[in-house]
């Protein structure tokens, strides 16, 4: 062979072998490899997310969990602004609900019951906050738990399925769930959750990452300033279940409508946040037709920044009261009270039970749809 036939031979080798698996694709910017092993001995596999900037995503098969966000301040240092753990075994004892897919219903559900077309549901209580039983979170082995199957898409997504069988964690429908992570060039790390079912359910796919912007996990979230695109949020009894009132956050410690230090109020004689501990509420985002921005995050000492925009009602913005230093993260840290803030983008916690709320049933022939973006700057 001469040397133009070997060079065209070996070229139709590799792209035979990029058709085959796009994740060896030249252009591609996803890799993956094996995390581990689930405890019956199925392989999780870890996928790697990267762009021109250096910033880079890692997610798992395990609960399609984002295990790691590494973004650079502002003189260019890379870090992981995210809580998690470093292995897989780790991940299996994440009872934070740290980076993960959180389904079928993220937030509450009261009593852990609901009714639906007449039928009535009774779902695990799984949390008690004021000594108040509640389901949290989609039950004792929600989508934070469970095995996903993950694939790279084109040359910069991985999409993660699982189907949450009829009854499962006692909600109604065989339900067929996507979400896809993709990191672009834009510093943007964009989150999809897709749903269709053969029965009318209720759900409420939530993405629950916990994120320290300044990249230290030992230190508090207090002095990251706040911004959130609502004007009202939702009151909630001593189970931390929403009354039903939507009310104003004006000239309330709940206002975040401009820049705010977390630390400024967390601490103030207010009702909500003696009941949650701090802040640990829903928002009502200010109305808007599709995409529209939910909240901005910002971290004066990196400066580090991230604005979240969704087509989600609400969002949750929970503060890290409960971490008490009993989960052992990344790199052995301790990982304590209000050390990362999670912003859940979200229908409104409880509304199977609170018919003045936007509804969370799904029925069959309709596709559920949670975007999220997530953009990361520096400066
Ligand atoms: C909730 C908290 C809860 C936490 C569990 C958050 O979404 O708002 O009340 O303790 O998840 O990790």
């Amino acid at each position: 062979m001469t040397q133009t036939r070997l060079l065209i031979s070996a070229l139709a080798i590799s792209l035979l072998a990029c058709q085959k698996n796009p994740a060896m694709a030249k252009e591609t910017n996803v890799t993956q490899e094996v995390y581990g092993k689930m405890p019956d001995g199925k392989e999780v596999r870890i996928f790697t997310l990267a762009n021109k900037d250096g910033l880079i995503a890692k997610v798992t098969e395990y609960g399609a969990i984002l295990v790691l966000m590494e973004t650079p301040d502002k003189n260019g240092k890379l870090s992981d602004i995210t809580h998690g753990y470093d292995t897989l075994a780790g991940w299996l004892t994440n009872k934070s609900y740290f980076g993960a897919t959180v389904g079928r219903f993220g937030n509450r559900i009261k009593d852990g019951k609901f009714s639906l077309d007449g039928k009535d549901y009774t779902l695990a209580t799984n949390n008690d906050p004021g000594g108040i039983p509640c389901a949290l979170h989609g039950g004792l082995k929600g989508f934070d738990k469970v095995l996903w199957t993950g694939k790279v898409i084109g040359d910069d997504a991985v999409e993660f399925t699982y189907l949450s069988k009829d009854g499962e964690e006692g909600y109604p429908g065989n339900l067929t769930v996507s979400v896809t992570y993709s990191l672009n060039d834009n510093n943007e790390l964009k989150w999809v959750a897709k749903a269709t079912t053969d029965a009318p359910t209720v759900l409420n796919i939530v993405q629950h990452t916990y994120w320290n912007l300044s990249g230290d996990p030992a230190t508090t979230i207090l002095d990251h300033v706040l911004t959130l695109n609502a004007g009202n949020y939702l009151p909630t009894d001593k189970g931390l279940i929403p009354t039903g009132e939507i009310a104003p956050v004006a000239g309330t410690p709940m206002d975040f409508t401009k820049p705010t230090a977390i630390g400024d109020r967390v601490n103030d004689d207010f009702e909500a946040l003696k009941l949650g501990g701090g802040y640990d509420h829903a928002w009502v985002l200010n109305k808007g037709e599709g995409m529209r921005l939910a909240a901005t995050v910002k971290d004066p000492k990196s400066g580090r920044e991230m604005i979240i925009s969704t087509n989600q009602p609400a969002i949750q913005f929970y503060c890290g009261n409960f971490l008490d230093g009993s989960d052992v993260g990344k790199g052995g840290v301790k990982y304590a009270r209000r050390t990362a803030l999670a912003l859940e983008t979200e229908g409104f916690p409880d509304a199977p039970n609170k018919p003045q709320f936007p509804s969370a049933v799904l029925r069959p022939g309709e596709t559920y749809e949670h975007v999220i973006v997530y953009k990361f700057s520096a400066g």
